[in-house]
């Protein structure tokens, strides 16, 4: 069943009214079904079972402790890209062997930490990398697996901002600077080379680019496993997409498996993924309250109290996010949907098929369980929103709302002012 879904006229977050939510926790919210997480995280690893996988959760798309802990339950680990989220899944529980940390700057604070704590592997991104992580490996006396993310130069027809795959992005080594990368760590002290990593973008909805990125790593990974005696993992990472309207069709995880499996099997490693958005994506509502309805000569504008703060993706990307009435009516009408941030990107739906709402009414946004309180800002002094989750008939609040005194923690102002 849809985690959010219409019965007699109103819609409900598994068993729950989302009216009683935002009149117990009010608005802006964002409301996760917790059999949304459990049922995604199932359904890639059925299709995917002839290869098994480790399902890592690409922490950065929903960051909320109860998210990871349940997830991490159900024996995902963890894909990471600073201290912070490294922080955050060791503290759930998610043991070091099921975290990969990967991301473009690590510094040698995290470096530190993540071998601490003990991880599967580092993903290097660049030769300077590779002599950070050796240098900090020889200081605290140990050796450290990395695995080189190869960047195939394939384009996953997605949106030019989270596209991280192209020759022209920053992730990664292209193929002739990987081989040499990896080549390097076998006169290095302090660092094993244990596989290679790729993660071509975001919202992929095609395994064409899969397959296109795959058929460029996979003589790399035959010939460093002959090469290095270590070498044992090969991370697909994440990408897949989701659909944020009716008429968009997701990667269907099956087609992916028939797809990738034929490729993957023969190796004969240990295969990750790092999905994100296609676990978390759909498992997440934001309901808003109305403010005020305003027309103008041309327009008219559905004022809610929810804004770019709480979900950046349309302002960032154009993003679209299908917005439900919580209370089903009939009628439409064109117009905005904005928020109260002073900013003219500040909107969470342009020129729309509206259902016909007034002030004091709910809606609630689609899609935001990935990258979007993860993504949310205090611009203009605004506190962040709660997150609740549902589960059944159960509710329970994961974060609470911020307060005007979360705001200014941690300021001060010098004595000499
Ligand atoms: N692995 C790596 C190395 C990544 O950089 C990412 C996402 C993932 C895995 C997870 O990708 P997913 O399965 O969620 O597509 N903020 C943008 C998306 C940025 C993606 C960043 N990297 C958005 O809101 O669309």
């Amino acid at each position: 069943m849809e985690a959010f879904h219409y019965r007699n006229g109103e819609l409900y977050g598994e068993g729950v009214r989302l009216q009683e939510l935002a009149d117990e926790y009010g608005t802006p919210l964002f409301v996760y079904s917790h059999a949304h997480f459990t049922e995604r995280l199932g359904s890639l690893r059925t299709a995917m079972a002839e290869v098994d996988p480790l399902i890592c959760f690409s922490v950065k798309v929903n960051t909320n402790a109860a998210v990871i802990k349940l997830l991490g339950q159900r024996g995902a680990g963890a894909d990471v890209v600073s201290g912070g989220e490294l922080f955050r899944a060791r503290r759930v529980g998610i043991p070091g062997e099921r975290i990969v940390f990967a991301g473009v700057g690590k510094t040698a604070a995290e470096i530190d930490y993540g071998i601490q704590e003990g991880i599967l592997f580092f993903t290097v991104e660049s030769e300077d990398e590779l002599k950070l992580i050796s240098e900090r490996a020889r200081r605290l006396h140990t050796s450290v697996r990395v695995a080189v993310r190869v960047n195939p130069d394939v384009d996953p027809a997605t949106h030019r901002f989270i596209s991280t795959g192209k020759k022209e992005n920053k992730f990664g080594l292209d193929v002739a600077r990987a081989a040499e990368v990896c080549g390097r760590t076998r006169e290095m002290e302090g660092v094993q080379l244990v596989g290679l990593h790729m993660h071509i973008g975001s919202q992929i909805l095609s395994v064409e680019p899969y397959v296109a990125a795959l058929q460029r790593i996979i003589p790399l990974c035959r010939r460093f496993r002959e090469e290095h005696p270590a070498f044992e993992y090969l991370d697909i990472g994440g990408g897949l997409g989701i659909s944020y309207r009716d008429e968009e069709k997701e990667l269907d995880p099956e087609a992916f498996a028939a797809a990738l499996v034929p490729f993957l099997q023969p190796l004969g490693l240990k295969i990750v993924m790092e999905p994100g958005r296609y676990i978390a994506g759909n498992a997440g509502v934001l309901l808003t309250r109305v403010l005020y309805i305003k027309k103008n000569a041309v327009k008219k504008f559905i004022v809610v109290d929810a804004s770019m703060t709480e979900l950046i993706r349309p302002a960032l990307y154009e993003a679209y996010h299908e917005i439900l009435p919580v209370r089903q009516t009939r009628e439409r009408a064109p117009a905005d949907v904005v928020g109260p941030v002073c900013e003219s990107t500040d909107f969470l739906a342009l020129e729309r098929e509206m259902p016909v709402v007034a002030s004091g009414d709910l809606l609630a946004v689609r899609s935001v369980g990935a990258y979007g309180w993860v993504m949310s800002s205090n611009y203009n002094s605004r506190p962040r929103a709660a997150e609740v989750m549902v589960s059944g008939g159960r509710h329970a609040l994961i974060r609470r709302r911020e307060t005007r005194e979360d705001l200014v923690r941690g300021e001060t102002i010098p004595e000499w002012l």
